[in-house]
């Protein structure tokens, strides 16, 4: 079904505070009123007006960047001034459906649209309308309050949809000096049929500047949870101290390995690259690099860290057990804690550090090495 789409973009956006117009603002980056005219496009409209501001031209260019098949058009002191002047640009055209829509609405979809066209059918006008859910209260000048009926109620949205002839004779029968707060309201006065089409929370407009706040968290893509975990061991050799999530313990052994040995740090590094399914610790520093001979693992550490922010990712809390009968990790665990938190960036309760021995039993009982386990969870874009 082809059809037409006019947006007033036309108004100061008073109630949405200082700044640009409420229109022209940034939402998860995209200007507010692309998101609707990049919906109208979707759908296949066959021609776009935007009516703006007599200074909106520039940012509509601005906000329209690399977009093509829309047309500018000036409007007027009030919303219906507006609608007016885009329905001059859209000419004659009887029978062609034009559906009109504020530019303050963003959350407008292809099935919103197709909803409408499909209500318009034989009537004159439709638009998607809610319940009115919270009583009305009425407040006379005198402050009395009284609650007023609200069963017969509806919250009418953007965008509706009409006939251009029907919605063009309707507006030139409008009595001047009165201004409807809406299109429908300028067919009913004509005496024409309306549909009603099912609402959308969604399709909220813009008005006040805690409707940007909501918008924003709406509008913020969606994040999925993922886990990961990792499990290390090194052996006991001689020395005087063992590094463990990037403490140094004084201890009667040391671990031994290529790098600095530092079980807990491996542990994770091995849970965060598995969290984002970049293999493990060996495929990033391979343990015959002569570069990685005595390393500080926190070099590790921070690469797994870089990898989840690159994906624009973000470590949810990380625990990582130490299972060795010694040395007493009890007294290092804060430390460990702070060490890692900071390795991180992280807060200290999203970090944490366990101990336990193994009962005296195989290799971590006997003491001849030492092992470690991580479990993370990180939030990454669905
Ligand atoms: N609108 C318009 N021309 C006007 C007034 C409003 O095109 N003279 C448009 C607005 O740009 C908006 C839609 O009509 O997309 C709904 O109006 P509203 O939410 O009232 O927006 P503003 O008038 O901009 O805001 P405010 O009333 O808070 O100043
Ligand atoms: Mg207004």
């Amino acid at each position: 079904m082809t059809f037409s789409a006019i947006i007033v973009a036309a108004g100061s956006g008073e109630r949405a505070g200082a700044g640009e117009p409420k229109q022209w603002r940034a939402l998860a980056g995209r200007p507010v009123a692309r998101w609707s005219l990049e919906a109208f496009q979707a759908a296949g409209a066959r021609r776009v007006v935007v009516v703006v501001s007599a200074n909106g031209a520039d940012e509509a260019v601005r906000a329209f960047a690399g977009l093509s098949g829309w047309l500018l058009v000036q409007g007027g002191a009030t919303r219906a001034d507006s609608v007016k002047a885009g329905l001059a640009a859209l000419g004659p055209g009887a029978d062609e459906i034009v559906l009109i829509h504020d530019a303050a609405r963003p959350f407008l979809t292809n099935q919103h649209i197709l909803a409408l066209i499909a209500a318009l059918g034989g009537t004159d006008g439709a638009a998607p309308a809610l319940p009115v859910t919270d009583t009305l209260k009425a407040r006379s000048a005198s402050g009395a309050v009284t609650t007023a009926p609200r069963d017969s109620l509806w919250r009418a949205q953007t965008p509706q949809a009409f006939h251009l002839g029907v919605i063009s004779a309707a507006y030139d029968a409008w009595a001047p000096g009165e201004a409807p707060t809406d299109d429908l309201a300028v067919v009913e006065r004509a005496g024409g049929r309306i549909a009603l089409t099912r609402g959308d929370p969604m399709l909220f407009k813009l008005t006040y500047p805690e409707d940007f706040v909501m918008a924003e968290q709406l509008a913020r893509p969606q994040r999925v949870i993922r886990i990961g975990q990792g499990f290390d061991v090194h052996r006991f050799g001689e020395g005087d101290g063992v590094w463990l999530c990037g403490v140094k313990i004084a201890h009667n052994h040391s671990l031994i390995g290529h790098s600095d040995a530092d079980v807990g740090l491996h542990a994770l590094t091995d849970a965060l690259l598995g969290a984002i399914g970049e293999g493990d610790i060996g495929d990033h520093f391979p343990p015959t690099d002569p570069r990685w001979k005595g390393a500080d693992s926190t070099v590790f550490l921070r690469h797994a860290a870089a990898l989840i922010a690159a994906r624009d990712g973000v470590i949810n809390n990380v625990d990582v057990t130490l299972i060795c009968e010694a040395p007493k990790i009890k007294p290092h665990r804060q430390a460990m804690r702070e060490r890692l938190a900071e390795l991180l960036s992280l807060n200290v309760d999203q970090v944490s550090v366990k101990a336990t021995t193994t009962e005296q039993l195989g290799f971590t009982g006997r003491g001849e090495g030492l092992a470690a386990q991580a479990a993370v969870s990180i939030s990454v874009p669905g």
